[in-house]
């Protein structure tokens, strides 16, 4: 188990030093001052609450109060980013050091680890998951070296769509001697699977949220890292000042006030999806459904090169994972509204070989 000063050794000498840029908004918080600091236009195109000609709260603050009274934890936890993928990239650039130090991922997994790491030019070790998306831990902890500063885990997996149980989570926290990222874009399908009670224990732990899958924001770009406050203070000195826009902050704070519609939207995808489910496996071209904890199927077909270009054909738009290591034949299908869920069966029941 790492201590705080441990996990902070592991920021990358120039990023401790880094001296972030600075705005005069920054340290402003009172309401009717003039502000003339910032080269913005003074009128407002638009006669409405969206006053835009302004640069946003680069701390956020005010969304972070909401969140995290939600999330159950302190704003100085939160950091947001335009996008979880900002996040990951961040950790990456804050914590490797280009050319020398690595990352882990467990494969199959989202493709963006490996792409921020390659971008900056971070080497990744792959493990690959056993054959029933569990995490190989032995393998793992032999595979690492002490040039592996994160790793991460995506819990509920995509594509496989299962979460971890948490005692393999907090077995690699408590044992590997580096940054653990748990990326739960898909937890608000499975919220009682959450990480977030170990923030507290762990200060090396990093864990993501999205409002672009349950909360139904994939337009707005707005993901969280929760992590030990001098984390966030990290990515936040690295982040670009403003790095989310007024529009996306005023749609998020709509979409808190309406969180129990949103609750609700969710527990109706969640049915849907073992709707989904069944009549997926009664269909000739499906071999397997696989567990799901998020909001799509994992799906082993006959063919999936031959059932995705007919789906394509006929208008429907899934994801082919084939070439994934144990996703020989998958499909990743989302779980859509009623009728769109209707009709990708009706297509599946006239493919033919
Ligand atoms: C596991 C996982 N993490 C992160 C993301 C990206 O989320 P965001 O829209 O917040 O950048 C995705 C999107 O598909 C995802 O599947």
């Amino acid at each position: 188990m790492m201590t705080l000063s441990e996990t902070l050794e592991l920021v990358r000498p120039n990023i401790m030093r880094l001296k972030p840029y600075s705005s005069a908004r920054n340290e402003f918080t009172g309401g009717n001052a003039i502000l003339l600091d910032a080269n913005e236009n003074p009128y407002n195109l638009w006669n409405d609450d969206l006053i835009v000609n302004r640069y946003p709260d680069p701390q956020q603050r005010e969304a972070k109060l909401k969140i995290a009274e939600i999330k159950e934890v302190s704003p100085e936890q939160i950091f947001l980013g335009n996008g979880s993928d900002e996040a990951v990239d961040l950790i990456i650039r804050c914590f490797c050091e280009p050319s020398t130090d690595s990352i882990a991922i467990f494969s199959p997994t989202y493709g963006m680890y490996s792409v921020c790491a390659e971008v900056n030019n971070v080497q990744v070790k792959e493990f690959i998951l056993n054959n029933d998306f569990s995490i190989n831990l032995q393998q793992f902890f032999n595979g690492i070296s002490p040039s592996t500063k994160v790793v991460f885990i995506c819990s509920p997996n995509n594509p496989t769509g299962n979460a971890q149980p948490i005692e393999t989570i907090e077995q690699i926290l408590s044992k590997f001697r580096g940054i653990v990222v748990v990326d739960e874009a898909y937890i608000d399908f499975c919220p009682e699977k959450t990480s977030l009670s170990l923030l507290n224990r762990y200060p090396n732990l990093v864990v993501l949220q999205t409002f672009s899958k349950a909360w139904a924001m994939a337009g707005a770009r707005i993901g969280i890292a929760f992590a030990n406050p001098k984390i966030i203070a990290t990515l936040n000195k690295v982040k670009f000042p403003y790095n989310i826009g007024v529009p996306s902050l005023s749609v998020l704070s709509r979409a808190i006030e309406q969180y129990s519609n949103t609750k609700s939207l969710i527990s109706q995808i969640v049915s849907e999806r073992e709707l989904l489910r069944l009549r997926l496996q009664q269909l000739s071209c499906v071999k397997m459904v696989y567990p799901s904890d998020s909001n799509f199927l994992l799906v082993k077909t006959t063919d999936a090169n031959s059932v995705y270009n007919y789906l394509l054909n006929n208008g429907i738009v899934v994801r082919n994972r084939t070439h994934e290591p144990l996703c020989n034949n998958c499909l990743r299908i989302t779980v859509g509204k009623p009728y769109e869920n209707s009709k990708l069966i009706q297509i599946l029941n006239t493919y033919r070989p």
